[in-house]
């Protein structure tokens, strides 16, 4: 059932485990997280980021596709169709008028001030419609899509706790060392700052960046109140290593299923692996 996130995140709260979020490009990725996440009797959240939902063809298409996808292919566990990294109101609203069931509003690069502004308005037009919200403090480094961060910034517990008081969003995501796409190295998050924003704000934390964590630190984060994974680069390599592997070995084919097919199921082993590592199964 196409549910919004506050729910599933609490529960994973409580019960101290992590929902993924996992985010699509087209009907093969949409298709292997769905199935992944039935056959571990999970909760999902699928990512829509504002260039995968224009790849696509819009938000309408995106809704569309996904509440046609659970009625044939039986889902029957909570999904979440999340707006990843909103970059303004209008975004956001758009996305919400489409049917997504959750928003992320990113307006980190923004002072705080206006960051509480914006957000603020979009916990208001959400709420209207049953929609969870996702914001975020700090800055994640790397790339993803139209979001490149020139260097990684700390987010300041005092201020979440601000912006969480004066917004009323249902989870934080407080950029704490995560890097989009391939670490250069080891993570180096920042643990002390997660348990204080924990202690300071008691909603169920957002880690960006889940590609290449180790899971030593993905346990920590999870006991340190972090209740949302977000993984997309790792389900990208999986997809192309695949794909790579049968075009080259198979130079004559032209079918492009040959190499979709193999593609989809890539991604559903790698979102499985996720599912358990984030001690998801199950809690659907
Ligand atoms: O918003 C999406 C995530 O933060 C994805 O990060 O591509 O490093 O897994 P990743
Ligand atoms: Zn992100």
């Amino acid at each position: 059932a196409l549910v919004s996130m506050k729910e599933m995140l609490n529960k994973a709260l409580a019960e101290g485990y992590a929902v993924g979020q996992f985010n699509i490009n087209n009907l093969e990725w949409t298709q292997a997280i769905l199935a992944a996440a039935n056959e571990e009797a999970s909760p999902v959240i699928l990512g829509v980021s504002e260039g995968a939902a224009r790849y696509m063809g819009g938000f309408k298409v995106v809704t569309a596709m996904v509440i046609a996808l659970i009625e044939e292919m039986n889902i029957t566990v909570p999904i979440a169709i999340h707006l990843d990294h909103g970059s303004s109101f209008e975004k956001c609203k758009a996305a919400i008028d489409a049917g997504f069931t959750s928003v992320m509003i990113d307006a980190s690069h923004y002072s705080l001030e206006e960051n509480v502004k914006i957000t603020k308005k979009v916990v208001e037009y959400a709420k209207e419609h049953g929609v969870s919200v996702e914001a975020e403090l700090g800055t994640v480094g790397g790339q993803e899509d139209d979001l490149i961060a020139e260097s990684v910034i700390y987010a300041d517990p005092k201020e979440c706790e601000e912006l969480v008081t004066s917004t009323g969003i249902d989870c934080l995501a407080p950029a704490l060392g995560s890097v989009h796409g391939p670490y250069k190295g080891e993570p180096n998050l920042g643990f002390k700052e997660m348990e204080q924003i924990r202690q300071k704000i008691g909603l169920p934390l957002v880690l960006h960046g889940g590609t290449g964590i180790p899971t030593d630190q993905i346990k920590k984060s999870i006991s340190l109140g972090t209740a949302k994974i977000n993984v997309n680069t790792e389900n990208q390599i999986s997809f192309t290593r695949i794909a790579r592997e049968v075009l080259i070995a198979e130079p004559d084919i032209y079918d492009p299923r040959k190499f979709l097919g193999p593609g989809r199921e890539a991604i559903k082993e790698t979102v499985i692996g996720k599912i358990r590592e984030f001690g998801a199964s199950n809690k659907a």
